[in-house]
Parts: C-alpha cells; structure tokens; sequence
C-alpha cells in the first residue's frame, strides 16, 4: 500500500505528493508534469524526481517500472491539476477504445477515480480537483450506460480493497447505477454521483487516529466522527461543481427511515431517493468489504441480512433494485 497523502502531508509539510497509480499513466500522451518516485529511507521516504516535465512518459519508463515492481509514481501538489486533466483525457480515450476490454476499462476507471479521490481528501479545497471529480463521475455514468455489464466486473474487486477511497468509488458506481436503473441517465443523476463519491469526503477533517482506530471509540471520538456529514457540507458549499442535490446526500446519508440516524435525525419524508440510495450502498460496501477487524461478507449474505434485521431503517424497495442490478450472481 502506498503511504497516504495525508500521511505524506504530515511527514512533508513543504510539499504533498500524490499517488499516481502506474495504470493512470498512458504512455505517449502527453503526460507534461514531473513525475517522482518513492525511495525508501530509514525515517520512511523520499520522493526523487523520476521524470520532468518537459520530457514525455514513455512506453520505455512504463515497461522498466513494471518490472521493477513499482505500482505508483507520485505527483507533487502544484502539478496536481494538470495530473488530474491528463488524466482526464486518456481514460476518455481508454474508454471509448473499442479494443480495450471491460477489464481494463473498469481498472482504469477504478483506479483512476480512487486515486482522484484519495487527492481530493488532501485538498478539499482544490476547485481543479472537484471539478475532475465531476468528470469521472460523468465517466463512469456513460460507461455503464454503454455497457451495463460493465458493473459486475466493477463489482467483482469491491471485496478486494477497502479503504476510506475504494469505499467513495464502490458507493458512487453502484449508486449511479441503481439510479440510472430507476431514472436513465437524467441531469439528476450525475449531481446524485457526486454526492455519493463525496458522500465522506468530511472525514477528512476527522483526526486519521480516531478514523484509523480498531477499537471500540470513545463516546468523543464518536461524536467527532458522527460530524462528518456536516464537516462535508461546509467543504463541499463552496464549489460551483457540487450542486444541491450532492450537498443534501453528503449531509443526510447516515440519517435513518426509522427517524434515529444522525446528524439530525430527520423524518423519513425528509429523506429524498438519492439519500436512501446512498444509505443503502454505503452499509452494503462496509458489509461486503474486507477490513481490519472483519472479513468480508458475501454479497447474498449482506442483502439478506440487510433485508431481515434493517428493514426499520432502509428503504427495502431500493433494496430490490439493487438486488436486481447485481443480479443473482455474488459479489465474491
Ligand atoms: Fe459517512
Ligand atoms: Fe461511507
């Protein structure tokens, strides 16, 4: 696992370097940015300038990094937009290249949105960043409208990989696609999508201790961690690219039909489809994840479970949407 850039902003407060994983980097296009590799050290590591700006990303460095086993380059802060356009611009290629495989259009979607994600979390005030967020968000919706198959592939690696990144790009794949299963693929659904990728991003002003922690939390620490819905509103209001609708899903997710969520306890009428959407992926994707204290259920064991000991609390018919999105199939 690379080191976070949270991590990295701690131990490095005069720059912060973002991962780029290896598969984001298409050879031959353009990649006008320098680009860094870690070296280990004994404090932990360094990042050494592995490529300039001025010079290309060949298919050379790609080859030669593969097989030294090296997964991600790294990107300091000041070239994380031009990263994030470049970006941009090859999984639009990769993912209207006919010859690509869904495989390889789900990995470079995946990747390329966890990574997007993990940089948003160190710079939730980056206007470039939110607004890439929307791109991928519209990547995403247009690949599964071109290949609706395309999320049981998706789906697939979800078990594989937790973390607070992976778990935005699980939410807002699945949510996305019981939505455009329920409204096609409306204006209403790419705001919704950006509200389920970004339906934590206010964790990011949770301490990582408290967030990282494995043992029951303090009665503070839970409340510091129940503030996250609020926390990313007030990060979130200020971006032209998060409408209303994204805003209302990051501030209402962990309310309740039941009436006893939080942060405000709200009445089941005040909870909209997109909301109860995003409730019902959130708890699938933390039961059918692998983490540190748990393993990962079966995708029919949680739907079941989910079924049986939540109907008080989620909406069961959105349950059956997505029961039938996933299909008889598991997600394992
Ligand atoms: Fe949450
Ligand atoms: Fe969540």
């Amino acid at each position: 696992m690379p080191p976070t850039s949270l991590q990295i902003a701690t131990e490095r407060e005069e720059t912060i370097y973002h991962p780029a994983p290896l598969i984001t980097l298409q050879p031959g296009r353009g990649a006008h940015f320098d680009l860094f590799i870690a070296v280990p050290t004994r404090a932990g590591q360094k990042y050494v300038l592995y490529k300039s700006a001025d010079l290309d990303f060949s298919e050379t460095k790609r080859v030669e990094l593969i097989d030294r086993g090296v997964k991600f380059l790294y990107v300091a802060d000041a070239d994380a937009a031009s990263y994030f356009s470049f970006v941009d611009r090859t999984v639009g290629e990769v993912l209207r290249n006919e010859s690509a495989t869904r495989e390889e259009r789900s990995a470079m979607l995946y990747k390329t949105t966890a990574a997007l994600v993990q940089a948003t979390f160190t710079r939730p005030d980056s206007p470039g960043l939110i607004k890439t967020n929307r791109t991928m968000v519209e990547h995403t919706i247009q690949a599964l409208e071109a290949d609706p198959m395309l999320l049981r592939t998706l789906a697939a690696t979800f078990a594989l990989d937790y973390s607070l990144y992976s778990h935005a790009v699980h939410v807002s794949t699945l949510g996305a696609a019981i939505l455009m299963e329920i409204m096609g693929t409306e204006a209403r659904v790419k705001e919704a999508a950006m509200g389920f990728l970004l339906h934590d991003i206010g964790k990011s002003r949770v301490p990582m201790q408290i967030l990282r922690k494995t043992t029951i939390l303090t009665q503070g620490e839970m409340k510091e961690v129940e503030r996250h819905p609020e926390y990313g509103v007030s990060l979130m209001k200020p971006h032209i690219e998060v409408g209303p609708l994204a805003l209302e899903i990051i501030h209402t997710h962990h309310e309740k039909l039941d009436g006893r969520g939080y942060p405000r306890r709200l009445p089941p009428e005040r909870l909209s489809i997109e909301t109860r959407i995003c409730s019902l992926v959130d708890i699938y994707d933390a039961l059918t994840s692998n983490r540190v204290y748990k393993p990962a259920m079966r995708g029919i064991d949680a739907l079941t479970l989910m079924r049986d000991k939540m109907y008080a609390e989620l909406d069961m018919g959105l349950l059956k949407e997505m029961i039938k999105i996933l299909g008889p199939r598991d997600k394992k």
